[in-house]
């Protein structure tokens, strides 16, 4: 915790050039691949490399120990055949209403507080409200917005989740890193609390439903009570059956809030130093605007925005929110001629490396949409881009995290010009176990 995990992964490449490397985390052996080859061998071997190495919590913390991130073995298949698939089209396009709303509360916050008042922007702070309100809004139907200052519920949660100090950052870290010290010491992905917290929530909002007959199949409240049953079909206890729902809604924000508000940070704080693809991205939405009619896009519209993708891939290559990918190996497995993985040893799947190797990604440092305006949105490009991890692993949310990406940047820059107001050098913070600006990231924004 001296340097961010994002630093270390990074640097370990420059170090040691090769496709993989050894590492010792405390007394336990690990290894570092570095390659897009090996990276394949090990994402695709899902008989070899079924689980993450990550910590799966314990009895007494339902969330931490029944949600999809975590969970190991035959469970997690159940989880993943009753949960999937969650986002399909016809979802996407009623959630993609929802975060509409979200997106025009955003954008009047910034003309409110950063335009008229002007105070100074801290993005990651800024982000992490717009993202705690789409989740209030599509997963519990929570219209109560912390952007316009009202009380949310799930504010508590989510600005809990990202805050970086040294002791949610030893417990995190732990969990990701030194799951045997996370057991020793019962660390939680959720405190106490806030699983009671959910808990109530989610149950009030369902109770209301049932009283007032309102049935919203816009949002996810009904598809997440659903799976209740769906559990129980599947041979579940009533009570495990709940405790299993509501893990996946506690994943949802854990997995959401993290990624989504680091990659809008960094998408916005590169908008701003890059004035001419600023203004290519602006064309672009101006364009797809003014062929709609409307002043507002649709979910098919969004998919025309070519640009709008680059600029977030390009984004998530660069300053990768999760810098690596973890599996373990549950048996013996031969990597290379010259290399057998033991049985219970951690790989992690350097993605920074990946990103940043100049081979697949000339000139790395440098931001450049242009890179992937011929790809499509889910191209791994022969495994050197994984921003969304891949294989049998592959983040759940991704069509999702991508949606809520596009509608609050379009929003923005729409409305307003971006512009920098700090040095171009943004450093990592250290207590975070994904990528996190260390004092949140400023900008200047001018209406437009
Ligand atoms: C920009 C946004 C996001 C990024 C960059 C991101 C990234 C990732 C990554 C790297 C993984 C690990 C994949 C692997 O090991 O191969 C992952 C897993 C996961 N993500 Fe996301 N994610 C994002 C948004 C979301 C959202 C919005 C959700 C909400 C549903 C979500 C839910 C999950 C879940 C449930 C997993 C675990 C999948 C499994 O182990 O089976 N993610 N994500």
């Amino acid at each position: 915790m001296r340097k961010s995990f994002w630093d270390y992964f990074y640097e370990l490449k420059q170090k040691f050039p090769y496709d993989c490397v050894g590492i010792y985390l405390g007394l336990q052996p690990g290894l570092v691949v570095q390659s897009p080859d090996l990276a394949r061998k090990v994402i695709v071997d899902s008989d070899s490399f079924p689980d993450r190495f990550t910590y799966s919590g314990s009895n007494g913390d339902p969330i931490g120990s029944l949600n999809m991130f975590v969970c190991k073995g035959k469970m997690r298949k159940h989880i993943q055949q009753v949960y999937s698939p969650i986002f399909t089209t016809v979802r996407l396009k009623k959630l993609t209403q929802l975060m509409t709303v979200n997106g025009k509360d955003l954008t009047d916050k910034i003309q409110r507080d950063f335009v008229d008042d002007k105070k100074r922007v801290n993005l990651k702070e800024l982000m992490i409200m717009y993202v705690s309100d789409t989740l209030a809004f599509s997963v519990f139907g929570i219209r109560l917005s912390v952007l316009k200052g009202e009380d949310s519920p799930l504010w508590q949660i989510t600005k809990h989740i990202t805050k970086c100090n040294f002791m949610r950052g030893f417990e995190i870290s732990s969990i990701f890193f030194i799951p045997s010290l996370a057991k020793i010491l019962r660390m939680k992905f959720f405190s106490g609390p806030a699983t009671d917290f959910l808990e109530k929530v989610f149950w009030s909002v369902v109770k209301i439903r049932q009283e007032t007959g309102e049935i919203n199949d816009s949002d996810l409240v009904d598809y997440f009570h659903k799976l209740i049953d769906k559990f129980t079909a599947n041979g579940y206890e009533d009570n495990t059956s709940k405790n299993l729902m509501l893990a996946q809604i506690g994943a949802f924000i854990m997995a959401a809030s993290e990624t989504s508000t680091v990659a809008l940070t960094y998408c916005l704080f590169e908008l701003a130093y890059h004035q001419e693809e600023q203004e290519i991205l602006y064309n672009e939405i101006e364009e797809a605007l003014r062929k709609s009619g409307k002043d507002i896009l649709e979910y098919n519209e969004f998919l025309e925005l070519k640009y709008l993708t680059a600029v977030i891939n390009e984004t998530l290559r660069k300053s990768v929110p999760m810098q690596h990918l973890d599996r373990v190996a549950i048996k013996d497995y031969q990597l290379t001629d010259k290399i057998t993985v033991e049985k219970g040893t951690p790989v992690f799947i350097n993605v920074a490396a990946l990103h940043h190797d100049e081979r697949y990604f000339p000139e790395p440092n440098e931001w450049r949409p242009e890179r992937f305006l011929t790809s499509s949105e889910y191209d791994n490009l022969h495994y050197s881009f994984l921003p969304f991890g891949d294989g049998h692993r592959a983040c759940t949310g991704k069509r999702y995290g991508m949606l809520q990406l596009k509608i609050a940047l379009s929003q923005i820059i729409h409305k307003f010009k971006i512009e920098p107001v700090m040095p171009y050098n943004l450093k990592s913070d250290p207590y975070s176990v994904a990528l996190a600006p260390i004092d949140g990231a400023s900008v200047k924004f001018v209406p437009r």
